[in-house]
Protein backbone atom coordinates (compact mmCIF):
# COMPACT_ATOMS: atom_id res chain seq x y z
CA UNK A 1 0.00 0.00 0.00
CA UNK A 2 2.48 2.32 0.99
CA UNK A 3 3.84 2.42 -2.44
CA UNK A 4 1.10 4.28 -3.75
CA UNK A 5 2.44 7.47 -2.30
CA UNK A 6 5.30 8.71 0.33
CA UNK A 7 4.42 7.99 3.65
CA UNK A 8 5.66 10.61 5.53
CA UNK A 9 7.18 13.34 2.83
CA UNK A 10 6.26 16.94 3.76
CA UNK A 11 4.30 18.18 0.78
CA UNK A 12 4.02 21.80 -0.12
CA UNK A 13 0.05 21.82 -1.38
CA UNK A 14 -2.73 24.06 0.97
CA UNK A 15 -4.73 22.11 3.20
CA UNK A 16 -8.12 21.38 1.15
CA UNK A 17 -10.53 22.94 3.84
CA UNK A 18 -13.00 20.07 3.91
CA UNK A 19 -9.99 17.51 5.29
CA UNK A 20 -9.20 20.33 8.11
CA UNK A 21 -11.83 18.12 10.38
CA UNK A 22 -10.58 14.76 9.84
CA UNK A 23 -7.47 16.02 11.25
CA UNK A 24 -8.60 17.78 13.90
CA UNK A 25 -10.45 14.49 15.05
CA UNK A 26 -7.78 12.59 14.24
CA UNK A 27 -8.75 10.49 11.71
CA UNK A 28 -6.08 11.16 9.57
CA UNK A 29 -2.49 12.60 9.88
CA UNK A 30 -2.14 14.30 7.00
CA UNK A 31 -3.21 14.93 3.20
CA UNK A 32 -0.17 13.73 1.13
CA UNK A 33 -1.74 15.32 -2.45
CA UNK A 34 -4.69 15.51 -4.69
CA UNK A 35 -5.00 12.36 -6.50
CA UNK A 36 -7.72 12.79 -8.90
CA UNK A 37 -10.43 15.28 -9.76
CA UNK A 38 -13.64 13.49 -11.21
CA UNK A 39 -16.80 14.98 -11.60
CA UNK A 40 -18.38 14.48 -8.55
CA UNK A 41 -15.34 14.82 -6.29
CA UNK A 42 -11.83 15.77 -5.74
CA UNK A 43 -10.20 12.56 -4.30
CA UNK A 44 -6.78 13.34 -1.86
CA UNK A 45 -4.46 11.02 -1.34
CA UNK A 46 -4.02 10.78 2.71
CA UNK A 47 -2.01 9.67 5.37
CA UNK A 48 -3.12 8.02 8.71
CA UNK A 49 -0.60 5.75 11.23
CA UNK A 50 1.34 5.65 8.06
CA UNK A 51 -0.51 4.10 5.99
CA UNK A 52 -2.26 5.41 2.48
CA UNK A 53 -5.70 6.05 2.29
CA UNK A 54 -7.95 8.24 -0.80
CA UNK A 55 -10.43 10.65 0.71
CA UNK A 56 -13.11 11.58 -1.24
CA UNK A 57 -14.44 15.39 -1.27
CA UNK A 58 -17.75 15.73 -2.72
CA UNK A 59 -18.22 19.11 -4.92
CA UNK A 60 -21.38 20.81 -4.23
CA UNK A 61 -24.57 20.19 -5.93
CA UNK A 62 -23.70 23.41 -8.00
CA UNK A 63 -20.22 22.26 -9.48
CA UNK A 64 -21.60 18.82 -10.41
CA UNK A 65 -22.84 16.98 -13.48
CA UNK A 66 -24.79 14.31 -12.15
CA UNK A 67 -28.37 14.64 -13.35
CA UNK A 68 -32.09 13.13 -13.42
CA UNK A 69 -31.07 12.16 -9.61
CA UNK A 70 -34.55 11.51 -8.91
CA UNK A 71 -34.34 9.07 -11.01
CA UNK A 72 -31.93 7.23 -8.73
CA UNK A 73 -33.34 8.33 -5.54
CA UNK A 74 -36.72 6.92 -5.47
CA UNK A 75 -36.98 4.81 -2.94
CA UNK A 76 -34.35 6.32 -0.69
CA UNK A 77 -35.83 6.96 2.71
CA UNK A 78 -34.67 9.65 5.28
CA UNK A 79 -35.25 8.63 9.08
CA UNK A 80 -36.49 12.12 10.08
CA UNK A 81 -39.50 12.50 8.22
CA UNK A 82 -39.44 16.64 8.70
CA UNK A 83 -36.66 16.10 6.88
CA UNK A 84 -38.01 14.17 4.22
CA UNK A 85 -41.13 16.65 3.83
CA UNK A 86 -38.71 19.54 3.46
CA UNK A 87 -36.50 17.75 0.83
CA UNK A 88 -39.51 17.01 -0.95
CA UNK A 89 -40.23 20.66 -0.83
CA UNK A 90 -36.68 21.49 -1.97
CA UNK A 91 -36.64 24.21 0.83
CA UNK A 92 -33.00 25.21 2.29
CA UNK A 93 -33.31 22.73 4.88
CA UNK A 94 -34.78 20.47 2.45
CA UNK A 95 -32.04 20.52 -0.35
CA UNK A 96 -28.89 20.81 2.91
CA UNK A 97 -30.64 17.21 3.88
CA UNK A 98 -30.96 16.32 0.21
CA UNK A 99 -26.89 17.13 -0.48
CA UNK A 100 -26.08 15.28 3.14
CA UNK A 101 -28.00 12.14 2.47
CA UNK A 102 -26.52 12.25 -1.29
CA UNK A 103 -22.77 11.79 -0.08
CA UNK A 104 -23.95 9.84 2.88
CA UNK A 105 -25.32 7.22 0.69
CA UNK A 106 -22.01 6.46 -1.03
CA UNK A 107 -20.59 5.54 2.51
CA UNK A 108 -23.48 3.63 3.40
CA UNK A 109 -23.40 1.39 0.19
CA UNK A 110 -19.22 0.89 0.38
CA UNK A 111 -19.76 -0.54 4.21
CA UNK A 112 -22.68 -2.81 2.84
CA UNK A 113 -21.34 -3.98 -0.51
CA UNK A 114 -17.90 -4.22 1.49
CA UNK A 115 -19.82 -6.70 4.10
CA UNK A 116 -21.49 -8.60 1.41
CA UNK A 117 -17.41 -9.61 0.08
CA UNK A 118 -18.16 -7.33 -3.28
CA UNK A 119 -14.82 -5.74 -4.30
CA UNK A 120 -15.20 -2.20 -3.04
CA UNK A 121 -12.06 0.04 -1.88
CA UNK A 122 -12.29 -0.58 2.04
CA UNK A 123 -14.32 2.12 4.08
CA UNK A 124 -11.91 3.55 6.50
CA UNK A 125 -14.29 6.36 7.86
CA UNK A 126 -17.25 8.82 7.13
CA UNK A 127 -16.40 11.86 8.33
CA UNK A 128 -17.74 15.45 7.89
CA UNK A 129 -19.22 14.41 4.38
CA UNK A 130 -15.96 13.32 3.02
CA UNK A 131 -15.53 9.12 2.64
CA UNK A 132 -12.19 7.88 3.77
CA UNK A 133 -11.19 4.39 2.33
CA UNK A 134 -8.32 1.81 0.91
CA UNK A 135 -6.29 3.71 -1.91
CA UNK A 136 -6.39 1.16 -4.45
CA UNK A 137 -2.67 0.02 -6.21
CA UNK A 138 -2.28 -0.67 -9.47
CA UNK A 139 -0.43 -3.23 -11.14
CA UNK A 140 2.89 -1.07 -11.11
CA UNK A 141 2.48 0.32 -7.48
CA UNK A 142 0.89 3.84 -7.97
CA UNK A 143 -3.16 4.29 -7.76
CA UNK A 144 -5.03 1.94 -9.56
CA UNK A 145 -5.62 2.71 -13.50
CA UNK A 146 -9.33 3.11 -13.90
CA UNK A 147 -10.27 0.13 -17.02
CA UNK A 148 -10.77 2.79 -19.47
CA UNK A 149 -6.73 3.41 -19.24
CA UNK A 150 -5.91 0.04 -20.09
CA UNK A 151 -5.48 -2.49 -22.76
CA UNK A 152 -5.72 -5.94 -21.35
CA UNK A 153 -4.88 -9.34 -22.86
CA UNK A 154 -7.71 -11.15 -24.42
CA UNK A 155 -7.60 -13.99 -21.58
CA UNK A 156 -7.37 -11.23 -18.93
CA UNK A 157 -10.00 -9.47 -20.24
CA UNK A 158 -12.39 -12.14 -19.86
CA UNK A 159 -11.48 -12.86 -16.07
CA UNK A 160 -12.06 -9.45 -15.54
CA UNK A 161 -14.94 -9.35 -17.79
CA UNK A 162 -16.49 -12.24 -15.57
CA UNK A 163 -15.03 -11.06 -12.48
CA UNK A 164 -16.55 -7.71 -13.00
CA UNK A 165 -20.54 -9.66 -13.68
CA UNK A 166 -19.85 -11.84 -10.79
CA UNK A 167 -19.50 -8.66 -8.47
CA UNK A 168 -23.03 -7.02 -10.27
CA UNK A 169 -24.39 -10.42 -8.91
CA UNK A 170 -23.34 -10.08 -5.39
CA UNK A 171 -24.44 -6.23 -5.35
CA UNK A 172 -27.66 -7.19 -6.51
CA UNK A 173 -28.36 -10.22 -3.81
CA UNK A 174 -27.82 -7.49 -1.48
CA UNK A 175 -30.73 -5.29 -3.38
CA UNK A 176 -27.59 -3.00 -4.83
CA UNK A 177 -27.49 -1.28 -8.71
CA UNK A 178 -24.51 0.68 -9.16
CA UNK A 179 -26.12 2.92 -11.40
CA UNK A 180 -23.06 4.13 -13.05
CA UNK A 181 -20.92 1.10 -13.97
CA UNK A 182 -18.65 2.19 -16.73
CA UNK A 183 -14.87 1.18 -17.74
CA UNK A 184 -14.13 5.13 -15.54
CA UNK A 185 -15.53 3.38 -12.80
CA UNK A 186 -13.43 0.15 -12.26
CA UNK A 187 -10.01 0.21 -11.02
CA UNK A 188 -7.77 -2.24 -11.93
CA UNK A 189 -5.50 -3.96 -9.49
CA UNK A 190 -3.26 -6.88 -9.40
CA UNK A 191 -5.89 -9.43 -8.42
CA UNK A 192 -8.80 -7.92 -10.72
CA UNK A 193 -11.34 -5.05 -10.77
CA UNK A 194 -12.45 -3.20 -7.77
CA UNK A 195 -15.55 -1.00 -8.24
CA UNK A 196 -15.56 2.42 -7.13
CA UNK A 197 -18.07 5.62 -6.78
CA UNK A 198 -21.07 4.71 -5.62
CA UNK A 199 -23.56 7.80 -4.64
CA UNK A 200 -26.11 7.03 -7.13
CA UNK A 201 -26.49 3.49 -6.37
CA UNK A 202 -30.42 2.11 -6.86
CA UNK A 203 -31.93 0.38 -4.41
CA UNK A 204 -33.36 -2.42 -6.28
CA UNK A 205 -36.02 -3.39 -3.95
CA UNK A 206 -37.46 0.06 -3.68
CA UNK A 207 -36.75 1.74 -7.32
CA UNK A 208 -38.67 1.37 -10.03
CA UNK A 209 -36.38 2.44 -12.33
CA UNK A 210 -34.18 -0.32 -10.78
CA UNK A 211 -34.31 -2.57 -13.84
CA UNK A 212 -34.16 -0.22 -16.30
CA UNK A 213 -30.37 0.93 -14.73
CA UNK A 214 -28.99 -2.72 -13.87
CA UNK A 215 -29.45 -3.31 -17.77
CA UNK A 216 -27.24 0.14 -18.61
CA UNK A 217 -25.33 -1.09 -16.20
CA UNK A 218 -24.40 -4.64 -17.52
CA UNK A 219 -24.89 -3.15 -21.13
CA UNK A 220 -21.14 -0.93 -20.26
CA UNK A 221 -19.55 -4.04 -19.71
CA UNK A 222 -20.42 -6.06 -22.26
CA UNK A 223 -20.57 -3.26 -24.98
CA UNK A 224 -16.79 -2.99 -23.50
CA UNK A 225 -15.40 -6.07 -23.29
CA UNK A 226 -18.18 -8.32 -26.02
CA UNK A 227 -18.16 -6.22 -29.16
CA UNK A 228 -18.51 -9.25 -31.37
CA UNK A 229 -20.27 -11.35 -29.55
CA UNK A 230 -24.46 -11.68 -31.09
CA UNK A 231 -26.21 -10.05 -28.48
CA UNK A 232 -28.88 -12.89 -27.73
CA UNK A 233 -25.33 -14.37 -25.59
CA UNK A 234 -25.51 -11.28 -23.68
CA UNK A 235 -28.61 -11.11 -22.13
CA UNK A 236 -26.92 -10.58 -18.62
CA UNK A 237 -28.34 -8.15 -16.90
CA UNK A 238 -32.09 -9.81 -18.15
CA UNK A 239 -31.16 -13.14 -16.88
CA UNK A 240 -29.62 -12.20 -13.24
CA UNK A 241 -32.59 -9.64 -12.98
CA UNK A 242 -35.33 -12.32 -13.81
CA UNK A 243 -33.47 -14.59 -10.62
CA UNK A 244 -33.33 -11.19 -8.53
CA UNK A 245 -37.14 -10.97 -9.32
CA UNK A 246 -37.89 -14.84 -8.35
CA UNK A 247 -35.78 -14.44 -5.43
CA UNK A 248 -33.83 -17.07 -6.79
CA UNK A 249 -30.64 -14.86 -7.34
CA UNK A 250 -27.21 -16.14 -4.92
CA UNK A 251 -23.75 -14.49 -5.27
CA UNK A 252 -22.81 -17.99 -7.23
CA UNK A 253 -25.59 -18.18 -9.45
CA UNK A 254 -24.26 -19.24 -12.89
CA UNK A 255 -24.39 -16.63 -15.20
CA UNK A 256 -24.45 -17.58 -19.14
CA UNK A 257 -26.07 -14.39 -20.60
CA UNK A 258 -28.73 -16.73 -22.51
CA UNK A 259 -31.97 -15.56 -21.47
CA UNK A 260 -35.42 -15.93 -23.56
CA UNK A 261 -37.29 -13.17 -23.48
CA UNK A 262 -41.14 -12.99 -22.99
CA UNK A 263 -42.42 -11.83 -26.14
CA UNK A 264 -43.75 -8.71 -25.40
CA UNK A 265 -40.40 -7.53 -24.14
CA UNK A 266 -37.71 -5.48 -25.86
CA UNK A 267 -34.31 -6.35 -25.66
CA UNK A 268 -33.66 -3.31 -24.17
CA UNK A 269 -30.19 -4.87 -22.52
CA UNK A 270 -29.32 -4.95 -26.35
CA UNK A 271 -30.41 -1.23 -27.53
CA UNK A 272 -28.47 0.12 -24.61
CA UNK A 273 -25.38 -1.43 -25.85
CA UNK A 274 -26.02 -0.59 -29.59
CA UNK A 275 -26.56 2.73 -28.45
CA UNK A 276 -23.34 2.80 -26.48
CA UNK A 277 -21.16 1.48 -29.65
CA UNK A 278 -22.40 4.25 -31.77
CA UNK A 279 -21.07 6.56 -29.01
CA UNK A 280 -17.76 5.10 -28.26
CA UNK A 281 -17.12 4.87 -32.20
CA UNK A 282 -17.77 8.16 -32.16
CA UNK A 283 -15.56 9.23 -29.76
CA UNK A 284 -13.35 7.06 -31.19
CA UNK A 285 -13.22 8.71 -34.55
CA UNK A 286 -13.01 11.48 -32.89
CA UNK A 287 -9.77 11.06 -31.12
CA UNK A 288 -6.58 12.72 -32.63
CA UNK A 289 -3.78 9.69 -34.19
CA UNK A 290 -1.37 9.11 -31.61
CA UNK A 291 2.19 10.06 -31.94
CA UNK A 292 5.14 7.89 -31.66
CA UNK A 293 6.21 9.30 -28.15
CA UNK A 294 2.67 9.88 -27.06
CA UNK A 295 2.64 6.06 -26.97
CA UNK A 296 2.64 4.79 -23.49
CA UNK A 297 5.64 1.75 -23.64
CA UNK A 298 3.72 -1.26 -22.14
CA UNK A 299 5.22 -2.91 -18.66
CA UNK A 300 5.66 -6.51 -18.77
CA UNK A 301 2.68 -8.32 -18.03
CA UNK A 302 -0.87 -8.66 -18.33
CA UNK A 303 -2.24 -4.98 -18.38
CA UNK A 304 -0.81 -2.41 -20.58
CA UNK A 305 -1.91 0.87 -18.82
CA UNK A 306 -2.36 3.24 -21.61
CA UNK A 307 -1.00 6.21 -20.22
CA UNK A 308 1.11 9.20 -21.52
CA UNK A 309 4.73 8.75 -20.07
CA UNK A 310 4.62 12.76 -18.97
CA UNK A 311 1.86 11.53 -16.73
CA UNK A 312 3.68 9.11 -14.80
CA UNK A 313 7.65 8.73 -15.34
CA UNK A 314 8.23 5.08 -14.63
CA UNK A 315 8.76 4.31 -10.72
CA UNK A 316 8.35 7.73 -9.44
CA UNK A 317 5.10 7.17 -8.08
CA UNK A 318 6.96 3.45 -6.66
CA UNK A 319 8.80 3.05 -3.13
CA UNK A 320 8.23 4.61 -0.02
CA UNK A 321 9.76 7.70 1.80
CA UNK A 322 13.43 6.55 1.37
CA UNK A 323 12.94 6.37 -2.17
CA UNK A 324 10.07 8.39 -3.51
CA UNK A 325 10.74 11.80 -2.06
CA UNK A 326 8.00 14.42 -3.11
CA UNK A 327 6.60 12.21 -5.46
CA UNK A 328 5.90 15.03 -8.30
CA UNK A 329 2.12 14.54 -7.55
CA UNK A 330 0.64 17.49 -9.48
CA UNK A 331 2.04 15.71 -12.60
CA UNK A 332 0.41 12.52 -11.65
CA UNK A 333 -3.11 14.45 -11.15
CA UNK A 334 -2.81 16.53 -14.08
CA UNK A 335 -1.49 13.80 -16.44
CA UNK A 336 -3.53 10.93 -15.76
CA UNK A 337 -5.70 11.37 -18.73
CA UNK A 338 -8.59 10.74 -17.34
CA UNK A 339 -11.35 11.91 -19.95
CA UNK A 340 -8.61 12.82 -22.63
CA UNK A 341 -8.54 10.56 -25.53
CA UNK A 342 -6.14 7.17 -25.06
CA UNK A 343 -3.71 6.38 -28.24
CA UNK A 344 -4.95 2.77 -28.34
CA UNK A 345 -8.26 1.39 -28.26
CA UNK A 346 -8.63 -1.82 -26.44
CA UNK A 347 -11.29 -3.32 -28.65
CA UNK A 348 -11.05 -2.15 -32.47
CA UNK A 349 -14.16 -0.36 -33.63
CA UNK A 350 -16.62 -2.64 -35.72
CA UNK A 351 -19.76 -1.66 -37.75
CA UNK A 352 -20.73 1.50 -36.12
CA UNK A 353 -17.85 3.89 -37.24
CA UNK A 354 -19.00 7.94 -37.58
CA UNK A 355 -16.75 8.59 -40.16
CA UNK A 356 -18.89 12.41 -40.62
CA UNK A 357 -17.03 13.47 -37.85
CA UNK A 358 -13.52 12.81 -39.24
CA UNK A 359 -14.49 15.15 -42.40
CA UNK A 360 -16.22 17.63 -39.46
CA UNK A 361 -14.25 21.32 -40.79
CA UNK A 362 -12.25 22.60 -37.86
CA UNK A 363 -14.39 25.22 -35.81
CA UNK A 364 -13.57 29.02 -37.06
CA UNK A 365 -11.43 30.82 -34.51
CA UNK A 366 -14.37 33.11 -34.27
CA UNK A 367 -17.18 30.80 -34.57
CA UNK A 368 -18.89 30.97 -31.59
CA UNK A 369 -19.07 26.83 -30.93
CA UNK A 370 -15.39 27.50 -30.32
CA UNK A 371 -16.34 27.85 -26.76
CA UNK A 372 -16.08 24.51 -24.92
CA UNK A 373 -19.52 23.12 -24.25
CA UNK A 374 -20.42 22.09 -21.23
CA UNK A 375 -20.48 18.08 -21.23
CA UNK A 376 -23.70 16.06 -21.31
CA UNK A 377 -25.12 14.41 -18.50
CA UNK A 378 -23.64 11.92 -16.71
CA UNK A 379 -26.56 9.47 -17.04
CA UNK A 380 -25.48 8.81 -20.28
CA UNK A 381 -22.09 7.59 -19.08
CA UNK A 382 -18.49 8.91 -18.86
CA UNK A 383 -17.87 8.07 -23.03
CA UNK A 384 -21.09 9.94 -24.12
CA UNK A 385 -19.70 13.02 -22.09
CA UNK A 386 -16.40 13.28 -23.83
CA UNK A 387 -18.21 13.52 -26.92
CA UNK A 388 -19.48 17.30 -26.88
CA UNK A 389 -16.02 18.51 -26.29
CA UNK A 390 -14.45 16.55 -28.93
CA UNK A 391 -16.89 18.07 -31.33
CA UNK A 392 -16.45 20.96 -30.58
CA UNK A 393 -12.81 21.63 -29.47
CA UNK A 394 -11.54 25.26 -28.74
CA UNK A 395 -9.88 26.81 -31.32
CA UNK A 396 -6.26 27.39 -31.19
CA UNK A 397 -6.53 30.64 -30.04
CA UNK A 398 -8.94 30.00 -27.23
CA UNK A 399 -7.15 27.27 -25.99
CA UNK A 400 -4.01 29.26 -25.39
CA UNK A 401 -6.13 31.65 -24.00
CA UNK A 402 -7.75 29.22 -21.52
CA UNK A 403 -10.70 30.69 -23.74
CA UNK A 404 -10.49 33.71 -21.93
CA UNK A 405 -12.37 35.24 -24.87
CA UNK A 406 -15.16 32.89 -24.78
CA UNK A 407 -17.94 35.14 -23.06
CA UNK A 408 -16.70 37.96 -25.89
CA UNK A 409 -17.07 35.94 -28.49
CA UNK A 410 -20.17 34.97 -27.44
CA UNK A 411 -21.72 38.14 -26.94
CA UNK A 412 -20.50 39.03 -30.45
CA UNK A 413 -22.12 36.44 -32.32
CA UNK A 414 -25.20 36.92 -30.32
CA UNK A 415 -25.46 40.24 -31.10
CA UNK A 416 -24.48 39.32 -35.09
CA UNK A 417 -27.26 37.10 -34.90
CA UNK A 418 -29.62 39.48 -33.84
CA UNK A 419 -28.80 41.68 -36.28
CA UNK A 420 -29.17 41.32 -40.32
CA UNK A 421 -26.52 38.82 -39.76
CA UNK A 422 -26.34 35.87 -42.29
CA UNK A 423 -23.23 33.94 -42.14
CA UNK A 424 -23.32 32.76 -38.27
CA UNK A 425 -26.78 32.31 -38.07
CA UNK A 426 -26.56 30.07 -41.28
CA UNK A 427 -23.52 28.47 -39.52
CA UNK A 428 -25.67 27.43 -36.59
CA UNK A 429 -27.78 25.70 -38.51
CA UNK A 430 -31.13 28.28 -37.97
CA UNK A 431 -31.82 28.13 -41.70
CA UNK A 432 -32.37 24.71 -42.25
N1 LIG B 1 -10.20 4.22 -3.45
C1 LIG B 1 -9.54 4.74 -4.48
N2 LIG B 1 -8.29 4.33 -4.76
C2 LIG B 1 -7.62 4.85 -5.81
N3 LIG B 1 -8.12 5.78 -6.65
C3 LIG B 1 -9.36 6.22 -6.42
C4 LIG B 1 -10.15 5.73 -5.34
N4 LIG B 1 -11.34 6.33 -5.37
C5 LIG B 1 -11.32 7.17 -6.40
N5 LIG B 1 -10.14 7.11 -7.06
C6 LIG B 1 -9.73 7.90 -8.22
O1 LIG B 1 -10.48 9.11 -8.22
C7 LIG B 1 -11.30 9.20 -9.39
C8 LIG B 1 -12.62 9.86 -9.05
O2 LIG B 1 -13.29 9.08 -8.08
P1 LIG B 1 -14.81 8.69 -8.24
O3 LIG B 1 -15.21 7.98 -7.00
O4 LIG B 1 -15.03 7.94 -9.51
O5 LIG B 1 -15.50 10.11 -8.27
P2 LIG B 1 -16.38 10.84 -9.37
O6 LIG B 1 -17.77 10.69 -8.87
O7 LIG B 1 -15.92 12.24 -9.33
O8 LIG B 1 -16.18 10.16 -10.70
C9 LIG B 1 -11.42 7.77 -9.89
O9 LIG B 1 -11.63 7.72 -11.27
C10 LIG B 1 -10.11 7.15 -9.50
O10 LIG B 1 -9.13 7.42 -10.47
MG1 LIG C 1 -16.29 8.17 -11.12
Amino acid sequence: MDRVGSVGERSNMRMPPRLVPLIEYGVIDRVVRPLMSGKEAQVYLVETQERLYAAKVYKKATERTFHNRAEYTEGRMVRNSRDQRAMGKRTRHGRARDEATWNAAEAEIIYKLDAAGVRVPKPLAFVEGVLVMECIEGPDGGPAPRLAECTLEPEHAEAVFEQLIREVVKMLCVGVVHGDLSVFNVLIEENGPVIIDFPQAVDAAQNRNAKKILLRDVSNLTSHFKRNVPAHDLRFGHEMWDLYERGELKPDSPMTGQFKLPKHEVDAERLIQHMREVEDDEVKARRPKPTTDERFEAPPGRIRERRPPKSRPPGQLQGTKATNPVVAPQVVVRGRPSLTPTPAAPIAPTRMSAPAVHSAPAPQPSSPSSAPRPSSSRNSGPARSTAPQRTSPPAKGAAAQGDGDAPRRRRRHRRSRSGAGGGVAGSTGSHS
